[in-house]
């Protein structure tokens, strides 16, 4: 992550225009970010820990029952840390599929996962043709959902790909408030980028709704009718020297890519000052707020 260069893509030139980027130049940003830092954003979130010492990864699979989820996709799988977790808990029991948009990720992942039966496709999460109704026990997504626009069409997959009673689960942002300096990173963070770009934070990667707890419910709702739907809160973090971890929490920003190498290093600072006056020992603290979204289907 020291070597990192200024995003300068279609996306990011239309939000210096303050004008809404298309579907395609949102894919077109996100596969260049994944393009040039493969793989990071299970450097923060691996390390991160709950109260009970799971990171994110570990808490979603807990939810998998290989007795019932014998079908699995992990779904925007990225570099597969979440496949992989599943690949050594459950082994043969499940057979697994993971979806993920950028070669880069996936190729990261098949390094991982060298297990020909665990089938990674390259595809649009809104596009999921390959995969035949019904034929799911679950879908896992792990800070997927949150960049998806439009995410309406994903939901849509999800529902025809599972099986009656079949589970969706993700991990999306949780309550900007709920974590400790959370709300002071984020507005560092956005602080910084919205000198070059305004209108960043109002136009953003995604559906805002994936971002507050109550739209979410409402758009899962919709889609996922007579369905049990549970939002569950949680805060995640890690104690480590303050500015290896400003690097590591800065890059799982996707606004952070935006800025130049000397607003990136200016921001890197009062991040570590941050996380310092949160840590002690000489160490410091990043916490932050997610929420891991569940959607049990009705059994027929
Ligand atoms: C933040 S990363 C998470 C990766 C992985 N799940 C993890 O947590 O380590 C988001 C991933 O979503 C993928 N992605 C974003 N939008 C997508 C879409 N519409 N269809 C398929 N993949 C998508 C990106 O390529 C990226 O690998």
């Amino acid at each position: 992550m020291n070597q990192v260069t200024q995003l300068n893509t279609s996306w990011s030139q239309r939000l210096r225009r303050r004008e809404q980027p298309s579907h395609s130049e949102l894919c077109e940003h996100l596969l260049e970010v994944h393009r040039q830092h493969t793989g990071f954003t299970e450097i923060c979130a691996s390390r991160s820990r709950d109260p009970e010492g799971r990171n994110s990864y570990q808490w979603l699979a807990d939810l998998v029952d290989p007795d019932r989820h014998r079908n699995l996709l992990d779904l925007a799988c990225g570099s597969g840390a979440l496949t992989a977790l599943c690949h050594q808990r459950f082994g043969k029991r499940i057979a697994l599929i993971g979806v993920d948009m950028s070669a880069e990720e996936l190729a990261l992942a098949r390094q991982r996962i060298p297990d020909p039966a665990v089938a990674l496709h390259c595809a649009m999460a809104q596009d999921m043709g390959f995969i035949a109704d019904q034929t799911l026990d679950a879908v896992l997504c792990h800070w997927g959902l949150t960049l998806m626009d439009p995410v309406e069409p994903v939901l849509a997959e999800v529902r025809r790909v599972l099986r009656p009673g079949g589970l969706f689960a993700a991990i999306v942002d949780g309550d900007l408030h709920a974590a400790p300096g959370y709300p002071e990173l984020h507005h560092l963070i956005y602080d910084q980028v919205q000198r070059n770009y305004p209108g960043y934070g109002d136009i953003d990667l995604g559906d805002r709704r994936i971002r507050t707890t109550e739209a979410l419910a409402g758009l899962l709702a919709q889609t996922f009718r007579g369905a049990d739907i549970r939002i569950e809160p949680t805060v995640v973090s890690q104690l480590a020297d303050a500015h290896a971890l400003a690097q590591e929490a800065a890059g799982f920003f996707y606004a952070a890519f935006m800025l130049s190498a000397s607003a990136r290093a200016q921001m890197l600072q009062q991040i570590a000052a941050l996380f310092s006056a949160h840590g002690g020992d000489g160490l410091g603290r990043f916490s932050m707020p997610i929420n891991r979204v569940l959607v049990q289907l009705a059994a027929s």
